[in-house]
């Protein structure tokens, strides 16, 4: 395994970390981990060198975390750090700190959570959070050894990161979503810099875009046969990132052994500055080309907002969108139906025509509405 530096704090992260939101589940059922064999992955991987899991609250519907308690008992436990989330949004109260956290511990079967984040910071979480008092009670949780160090995980613009950086200095690490597909979304590249400039580790999620990124369609095929050395699309994503040196420590969520197996042997061989100029040309290449497989050209301006009826009509584009540029139709059907509130979706569109007057790509709105809820909604 490789290691990397791990921001202003003493001690070496592996390149990889494993993220555990997306361990074998039975039949589909998130809460059911298929344990016999999340264990085998989890300990082929700590086995070669790998020493940082990730998990929060929520995963696997509560599971990932009890799971983990069971699987790290023993001799694996003193072999990683363990990272997991404060779940913002259940907190309402001072007290809901203190209970989740203790919670926590119980689930995890541990004395200490080495890296403990506040979960999924956007604009609104981080103020009633900071409102709360937050950051004195961390202070307290680690000076009280409940946990090590204090990072958070960000969904946002890059103003409110920046934000959420300037705004406390004791910030140790950071979480964030970035890939070869996402330099300019989220906290994006500029995000990347500016916690690595101010001396956070910054830990990648999403880097295989959430498993977007593998089996490409035949457009980005051709173009990573062109390739001098050949790599999966998988290994392409992640050799990216760590050829990055802002880039601390890269969490895949794994689901089978063989993605374990495949990004080890990636990570044994990453190193800053592997990829040639003229691979990274290929990488950039193939971003343009998914770019152009993009059948709806919507920038994400949000001019269209506020729908009269609610329809969240950027995030339903954005969706569809990805579904077709990655060829990952199940992924659209996913998303559009989790992650829209029925309020939000495309059939609450009455054609009023109020977006298509203000979208300054002249996108027919209301047609595709009509379009994505008959292919989407389940
Ligand atoms: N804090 C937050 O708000 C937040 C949000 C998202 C993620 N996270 C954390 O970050 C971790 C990493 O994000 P992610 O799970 O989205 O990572 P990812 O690596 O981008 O996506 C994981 C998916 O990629 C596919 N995959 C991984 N390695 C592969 C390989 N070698 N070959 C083929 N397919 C491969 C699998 O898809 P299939 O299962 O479809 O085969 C896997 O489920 C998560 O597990 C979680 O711990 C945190």
């Amino acid at each position: 395994m490789k290691y990397r530096s791990f921001g202003n704090i003493d001690w070496q992260a592996s390149a990889l970390g494993f993220g555990c939101m997306r361990l074998p589940t039975q039949d589909g059922e998130p809460g059911a981990i298929r344990e016999n064999e999340a264990a085998d992955m989890l300990h082929y991987a700590i086995d070669h060198g790998v020493n940082y899991l990730d998990t929060a609250y929520p995963y696997h519907d509560g599971q990932s975390e009890p799971f983990l308690g069971r699987v790290l008992q023993g001799k694996y436990r003193e072999k990683v750090k363990l990272a997991t989330k404060l779940p913002c949004w259940e907190v309402e109260e001072k007290g809901d700190f203190d209970r989740l956290l203790d919670e926590q511990l119980k689930r995890l079967d541990t004395e200490q959570i080495d890296f403990y984040l506040l979960h999924a910071l956007n604009k609104k979480s981080w103020k009633k959070m900071h409102s709360l008092g937050v950051l004195s009670w961390l202070e307290n949780a680690r000076s009280s050894g409940r946990i090590a160090h204090i990072g958070f995980s960000f969904h946002d613009e890059f103003p409110v990161f920046k934000e959420i950086i300037d705004a406390y200095q004791g910030w140790e690490f950071c979480q964030i979503q970035y890939n070869y597909m996402d330099v300019k979304y989220q906290a994006g590249k500029k995000g990347l810099q500016y916690a690595a400039d101010r001396g956070l580790a910054v830990v990648i999620m999403e880097p295989i875009r959430g498993g977007r990124l593998v089996d490409p369609p035949e457009a980005i095929q051709s173009l990573w046969k062109k390739a001098p050395i050949q790599r999966s699309p998988a290994a392409w994503a992640l050799h990216w990132l760590w050829n990055q040196p802002e880039v601390s420590l890269v969490l895949s969520g794994m689901s089978a052994m063989s993605h374990v197996r495949e990004n080890v042997a990636a990570a044994e061989r990453s190193q800053v500055g592997l990829l040639t100029q003229e691979e990274q040309e290929l990488v950039r290449e193939v971003r343009e080309a998914y770019q152009a497989l993009s059948l709806i050209p919507c920038t994400q301006c949000e001019y269209c907002l506020p729908c009269p009826n609610g329809v969240n009509i950027p995030r339903i584009l954005q969706i569809y969108n990805d579904s077709i540029m990655y060829d990952k139709p199940e992924y659209g059907i996913k998303g559009y139906n989790n992650w829209i509130p029925e309020e939000k979706r495309a059939d609450q569109c009455e054609v009023c025509g109020e977006c298509e007057e203000k979208c300054p790509q002249g996108i027919a709105i209301s047609e595709w509405m009509e379009k994505i809820h008959q292919e989407l909604a389940r």
